[in-house]
């Protein structure tokens, strides 16, 4: 039996880095661009039933829903040659097409008011699924749809489907004092959406902008990458993180059997991934040799995490350490010779872990796709839960506190109902986001379990 996502795809960011990814995984499974497969790939022994469902035809449909505030980016979906792959009655545009301003307040308030019409596609996709595991969530946390009608879709989705898993995909912004804001209210949008993230949300992927740029350029020289191709690094991060569910082997076919081992307190479940060798249509791939070793050592290189992790936290007097640590290893490997590797890893210590429960870097082998190229005999995932995540929010809190310091920008926010009293709900959300900093940072002590039962009880 399929064990079904559903896609969400919210607002400009979650629509083009959702896009990015069925125009992955439709070549992985040899679906055309208008959703016919191709005949070579009729039988293949892939789960296309996960992402996809079949029409009447010969017609596969990604169990994907793409909403936006504004027509813009839908529109150029619409006309592109993925046209006909979605359905159609999938596509949300809010009928007062004004986007939500790069305000949260803005975004959240309208996901009230067209709760019952996005509700209504979502339980039909959902009716549709014979036994539904996750709802994937592509958004940003810096503007005002993704971020506000976001969150807004998140605190409900988690009420109206309590038993399924509900994951994103986040796009984090780059930092201010890093590479110029684009959003001048991003740490206000930012720390409300985390709020939801951290209070509503079973895992959530991290991805930064200001790392993704890093890596295209550094990595794949290219100097001025666009969104398009920092998109297909976060396409290619999906498209591994999935790999094992559409291409199932004994164990890791289901999302629950990846997550629980990398999650093993339910509040620190931000997740930080890295990918190597890395190369997007314009570029090659700089990478020239790949074994089973190069590839998991690379992958431990914070040069390769899509998350900025930033030389200040790594030389801060907190001893970062990771909670867990997943390498999906996909290609021509003998399962001796990464085992292997695997041993040298842990052996040599490379990884320093929590010390308050067994830790250990775990692997699984995942097959690929069998239509689709690739110079590299060996291509790494790693899934990893560092509590060096912190530094993230931490940034992000410290921004937000020298804006609400000055109660600077807080306008656009008061004439939307829930700030239109007061401003209570910034510092409810500041409190939660403190919270988990503090949680990830007693995370590196030994003393985290006693901490934590003493909370709990
Ligand atoms: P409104 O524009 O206010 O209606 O909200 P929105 O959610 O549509 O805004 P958007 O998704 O554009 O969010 C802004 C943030 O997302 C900024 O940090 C942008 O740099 C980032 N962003 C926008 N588009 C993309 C994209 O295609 N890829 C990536 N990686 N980031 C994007």
């Amino acid at each position: 039996m399929p064990r079904e996502i559903i896609t969400l795809q919210v607002g400009q960011c979650g629509n083009q880095v959702g896009c990015e990814f069925w125009k992955q995984i439709v070549k992985e499974h040899g679906i055309r661009p208008d959703g016919i497969i191709e005949d070579f790939a009729r039988d293949g022994y892939d789960r296309k039933d996960v992402f996809f469902y079949q029409a009447d035809d010969e017609h596969y449909i990604p169990r994907a829903l793409l909403i936006d505030l504004e027509p813009r980016v839908i529109s150029n979906i619409r006309n592109s040659e993925h046209k006909n792959l979605f359905n159609p009655e999938n596509f949300y545009i809010s009928e007062h097409g004004g986007g939500a301003g790069n305000n949260w307040a803005s975004g959240f308030e309208q996901g009230g008011k067209i709760s019952e019409k996005i509700f209504d596609m979502i339980d039909r996709e959902a009716d549709g699924s014979d036994n539904l595991q996750a709802f994937n969530i592509c958004h940003s946390t810096a503007g005002g749809t993704g971020s506000g009608l976001g969150s807004y879709l998140l605190e409900n989705l988690h009420d109206r489907y309590p038993k399924k898993i509900l994951q994103t995909f986040s796009v984090f912004p780059s930092q201010e004092s890093e590479r110029g804001s684009d959003v001048v209210v991003q740490p206000y949008n930012t720390i409300l959406t985390t709020k939801r993230l951290t209070q509503n949300v079973d895992s959530c992927v991290v991805l930064d902008n200001a790392a993704l740029h890093s890596i295209a350029v550094e990595k794949l020289l290219i100097p001025n990458p666009d969104f398009t191709v920092i998109n297909k690094l976060v396409a290619t991060v999906m498209s591994a993180c999935t790999a094992t569910l559409r291409y199932p082997t004994y164990i890791h076919n289901d999302l629950q059997s990846i997550l629980s081992p990398l999650i093993p307190v339910p509040k620190l479940h931000f997740l930080m991934t890295g990918y190597t060798p890395l190369a997007v249509a314009e570029s090659e791939s700089t990478v020239a040799r790949t074994t089973a070793l190069d590839v998991m050592r690379r992958l431990l290189n914070t040069k390769n995490m899509m998350m900025n992790v930033g030389a200040r936290a790594l030389n801060s007097k907190i001893n970062h350490v990771y909670i867990s640590l997943l390498n999906i290893i996909q290609g021509d490997v003998d399962p001796t010779d990464c085992y292997k590797s695997l041993t040298r890893i842990r052996q040599r210590n490379l990884v320093k872990f929590i010390s308050w429960a067994p830790a250990a870097p775990e692997l699984v082998l995942a097959r690929r796709s069998p239509y689709i190229e690739t110079r590299n005999k060996v291509s790494g995932l790693m899934l990893a839960n560092h509590t060096i995540v912190s530094s993230l929010f931490h940034r992000s809190a410290m921004d937000f506190d020298k804006m609400k310091k000055r109660n600077a920008y807080t306008e656009p926010f008061r004439k939307h109902d829930m700030f239109k009293d007061d401003l209570m709900e910034f510092d409810s959300s500041r409190e939660v986001v403190g919270d988990l900093i503090d949680e990830y940072r007693a995370a590196t002590k030994e003393t985290y379990l006693t901490r934590h039962m003493n909370m709990q009880g």
